[in-house]
């Protein structure tokens, strides 16, 4: 983790630009004071008022908000809007289109992995894709509350499935289209999916990516673990229709099961045009996303409709300052949270144009993001520190080509980000007149929760703003399937409040600096990844006896994997050996969680009741001599045993 805060850096304060002051949502620190405390004290008016946008087939029938957060006192539940009822894609739609008059209007700029590829779709043509969709899922035999499992690239159909699963009250759960055959079987086990939309396959860069392939060993491994729950594969013609009429097209097989694989163009594209929404409960599920957990198997969090739906359209309204002619871009995945709240739902509920993209932010070339932003006219750009810290490696020179003076507002997302960094996207992207805003949150809080305002904070470099403790209308309803699982993760330690797992400290003028996670989760380039999963992995191997995996600093990705691994005897510790563990850890994870640094441990620093002194490995992994008390240690020879092993170089 890179902690953030230099002292001299971290004092200089920077105030929002006038010119944004004038036409913002909330133009003034006062002005969010006066929002804030609305929200704190009057958190059913606040929120009763932001439901007044959208459109609610039924009222709510009794109080907007009802929960417990105290486990002393029963069950954790919350509820907003309770006995409403809606429809998130008529709200995010069919709203827009009938009642607002922007049909004609883009939703999407998709950017292809090449500039060559592009392709806009304005909400008219979303809204009848999505209803030949959600005609075609019903025809495959989805109904409401079933799961749908989405592995898909960052391609138009990928929003237009969610929509089509909202739209007839099915349940999505998109598995980000980089894990591994494994990962996205534990996945669609866990919720029972009956459907899987994927895609004949993709290019990443320079890499093309079987994902047709991949999806049908994940369904194998459903098979084994005697779960075969999925009836249909639906698959996007992607790959072979871009590429159709060249050699291209040659170089993927697309494996194939007549009896339960069809082509989405097939099944989609001759649906009518219209499709009735499925009125839903505002406490319905809209969709499942995994996210990793500390005991190794992935939480499939839990959202629901209405709630869902009022925060992250208002969070997008007021933290990207939005406006009718904005064109927005975050440049996530929409298989993480970040893509689901603000590249899907928060962004359409809004009526906004987004950039929709494929591609990676070095290929062709090291400028492409700012190529993308002059050649859309982006104003509010969004994407991650780990990013900002790659583009940054290659200079001001890439960025000075292309024309950003389009920008207005910048955000950043998924990791703490260091004041160097901070600066760097200050100044040589946001040419010194855009806010940052940084915003922290995590896949169970659904959208933003601690983030400046870019109109009405000042700011500090690498820090959060205010906090608070009642639940929201965006966090999560639960673990599917565990409730228990549910409690104990985030609200047994404080009772009254919920706890993200992360650490932070406030200075002097009340602003909060998050110091990163304190528990056994790593964050790697703003992905979560639990220790126990990657040991799960790496114990796999034949040769393994025992490992501990902990995280070390890392310039670019701000923090990286370092394994300690302890062989069985007759085993020796090679170079071939260690490639073969990393290819575990691709295998059975996905290339993301790939370790850096694979460490011999002859054995591993324990106490006497034998457990594993973490916080010993990571001063090994960092190389920091001075290791404070050991006296807990059962055996203090294995440390100078380790530091003689250590990883100098990746
Ligand atoms: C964890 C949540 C939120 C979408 C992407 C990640 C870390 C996230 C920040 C930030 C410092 C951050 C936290 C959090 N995190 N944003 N602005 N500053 N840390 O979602 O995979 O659920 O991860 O990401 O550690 O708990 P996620």
């Amino acid at each position: 983790m890179v902690v953030p805060g230099r002292q001299d850096k971290e004092e200089k304060i920077y105030y929002p630009p006038e010119d944004l002051q004038m036409n913002a949502h909330v133009p003034n620190f006062n002005s969010y004071l006066a929002l804030y405390k609305r929200s704190i004290e009057e958190p059913e008016e606040f929120w009763r008022d932001a439901a007044q946008e959208f459109y609610w087939k039924e009222s709510p029938s009794g109080q907007i908000l009802q929960f417990n957060f105290d486990v002393t006192k029963g069950n954790i539940s919350m509820k907003f809007m309770a006995g409403a009822k809606t429809n998130m894609c008529y709200n995010v739609l069919d709203r827009n289109v009938l009642d607002r008059n922007l049909g004609e209007k883009v939703a999407y700029l998709w950017e292809g992995n090449l500039p060559a590829h592009h392709q806009t779709i304005t909400y008219g043509q979303l809204l009848k894709q999505v209803c030949r969709c959600a005609n075609a899922l019903k025809q495959t035999g989805v109904k409401k509350g079933d799961r749908v499992a989405i592995y898909l690239p960052m391609i138009p159909e990928l929003v237009v499935t969610m929509l089509a699963c909202a739209r007839i009250g099915a349940v999505h759960s998109a598995v980000f289209a980089g894990f591994s055959s494994e990962s996205l079987a534990e996945r669609i086990v866990d919720a029972q999916c009956s459907v899987l939309v994927t895609a004949d396959g993709v290019y990443r860069g320079e890499k093309l990516i079987n994902l047709k392939q991949i999806s049908d060993e994940a369904l194998e491994h459903c098979q084994e673990k005697g779960s075969p729950t999925v009836q249909k594969c639906v698959v996007v013609k992607h790959h072979t229709l871009r590429a159709s009429g060249t050699d291209e097209c040659n170089k993927l097989q697309t494996p194939w099961n007549a009896e339960r694989d069809v082509w989405w163009q097939d099944i989609v594209d001759s649906e009518s045009e219209q499709c009735d929404p499925e009125w839903l409960d505002a406490e319905d599920p809209l969709f499942i996303l995994y996210t990793s957990g500390s005991t190794g198997k992935p939480k499939g969090v839990l959202h629901t409709v209405a709630g869902y739906l009022l925060y992250t359209s208002l969070t997008f309204k007021y933290v990207f300052d939005h406006h009718h002619d904005d064109v927005y871009w975050c440049t996530a995945d929409i298989g993480w949270i970040t893509g689901h709240s603000y590249i899907a739902y928060g962004p359409l509920a809004n009526g906004a144009t987004s950039v929709l993209f494929e591609g990676v932010p070095v290929y062709p070339h090291v400028g492409r993001y700012w190529e993308v932003i002059e050649k859309y006219g982006v104003s509010k750009f969004y994407t991650a520190p780990t990013a900002i810290r790659l583009l940054m490696k290659y200079g001001r020179e890439p960025v000075e080509k292309y024309d950003l003076s389009s920008l207005r507002v910048l955000g950043t997302v998924g990791e703490p980000i260091n004041p160097e960094a901070w600066l760097w996207y200050h100044d040589a992207v946001g040419q010194g007149r855009c806010p940052v805003v940084d915003t922290f949150w995590q896949t169970e809080t659904g959208g933003h929760v601690l983030t400046p305002l870019p109109a009405a904070t000042p700011l500090k470099p690498g820090s959060a703003v205010r906090v608070f403790r009642k639940p929201w209308p965006g966090i999560m309803r639960g673990i599917y399937g565990n409730q228990e699982r549910f409690e104990s993760t985030y609200f047994r330690k404080f009772p009254g409040f919920y706890v993200t797992g992360d650490g932070c400290r406030r200075d002097k003028d009340g602003y909060y600096w998050i110091t990163g996670r304190m528990d056994d989760m790593l964050n790697v380039s703003g992905h979560l990844l639990s220790t126990a999963e990657v040991e799960g992995a790496l114990s796999t191997h034949a040769a393994v006896a025992e490992v501990a995996v902990v995280g070390r600093p890392h310039p670019l990705k701000g923090e990286c994997l370092y394994c300690f691994v302890t062989l069985k005897d007759s085993h020796e510790f090679t170079h071939d050996l260690v490639e073969e563990l990393k290819g575990k850890v691709r295998e059975k994870i996905g290339p993301i969680a790939t370790p850096d640094f694979i460490q011999n441990a002859p054995g591993l620093p324990k106490t006497r009741s034998g457990k594993i002194m973490r916080r010993v490995l990571r001063q090994i992994a960092r190389n920091e001599k001075d290791l404070g008390d050991l006296s807990t240690l059962a055996d203090s020879k294995v440390v100078d045993v380790l530091f003689s092993y250590r990883c100098k170089t990746a």
